[in-house]
């Protein structure tokens, strides 16, 4: 269906014919990571629902070019014509994951000005862009990866694996002190074997909430990135016995074809 002629009417227009305009609702870090209104709010504040983004004008087709292999031009494909990865574009984010954080922050409140939080696995560095915003001139960022992630203003980074001896404790000295918000969005990158890389993912997962039970303040929540059936095992246990609420999410911006979850812990009750 042919969508990119602007005056046929949309279906939110249909649906509102006749109603006084609902106004768009304010958030804490309703912005972009550039510091200005998003362009054309209102009705476009968010970007599109799964529905509508399949449906959208977003039709670039890519050439195979010689030296692109056929999943890397798949890849490109997908990057193209996502309309996230434009919008993240257009409003200075540096991934399309900001707007899963930012989804997360709006619905459970989580980032708050003078909070410390630290981010675990932040290349290229769209969370520390969102935290660092949220929290302002008197909280604090720290983040980790293994990749280089080019400097973000108000956060600190530390290029290491966070799986390597040594690596959390140096991130908390970083923090300075005991966190509020404890973020992980580490992927490993898959093999293609099944029951390795959902190893591989619960390991991640695990040594997140290690750090998280180790450096977060009583009251502190826990966000973490988790696959398939979402937490489970002992990590659920554990994320159960040690908070107050523990929730599954799968914000707009992830990929409904991918098995990506979140799993938002809130209200840690504190080291046991
Ligand atoms: C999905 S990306 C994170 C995107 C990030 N939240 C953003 O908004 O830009 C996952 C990151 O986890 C990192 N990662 C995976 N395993 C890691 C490890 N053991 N230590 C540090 N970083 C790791 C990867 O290098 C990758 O950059």
């Amino acid at each position: 269906m042919e969508r990119r002629n602007s005056s046929a009417k949309s279906p939110a227009k249909r649906r509102g014919a006749g109603k006084a305009p609902k106004r768009a609702k304010k958030t804490d870090i309703a912005t972009t990571a550039l510091g200005a209104e998003p362009e054309k709010r209102s009705r476009k504040k968010d970007a599109p629902s799964r529905g509508e983004a399949a449906q959208r004008d977003l039709n670039v087709h890519v050439k195979t070019a010689k030296k692109r292999d056929y999943a890397s031009t798949i890849w490109l494909k997908r990057q193209l014509n996502d309309p996230y990865v434009r919008k993240a574009k257009a409003e200075g984010w540096r991934s399309r994951a900001a707007f899963k954080l930012l989804e997360m922050d709006e619905k459970h409140r989580l980032l708050k000005p003078g909070a410390k939080i630290a981010d675990l696995g932040c290349a290229p560095g769209g969370w520390l862009q969102v935290a660092v915003k949220a929290v302002g001139k008197t909280g604090k960022v720290a983040g980790i990866d293994y990749l280089h992630v080019p400097p973000v203003p108000g956060a600190d980074i530390l290029e290491m694996d966070f799986l390597d001896e040594g690596a959390p404790e140096k991130l908390k000295e970083l923090l300075g002190g005991p966190a509020d918000v404890v973020l992980s969005d580490m992927a490993a990158p898959t093999t293609g074997h099944r029951s390795t890389d959902h190893l591989r993912i619960v390991a991640l997962a695990e040594a997140a909430l290690d750090y998280a039970e180790d450096v977060l303040a009583p009251g502190g929540a826990f966000v973490c990135k988790v696959f398939a059936g979402g937490a489970e095992g002992d990590i659920l246990t554990r994320l159960k016995q040690n908070f107050e609420s523990v929730k599954h999410v799968k914000p707009k911006a992830s990929r409904s074809g991918s098995a990506e979850k979140y799993v938002v812990a809130t209200g840690f009750r504190g080291r046991a």
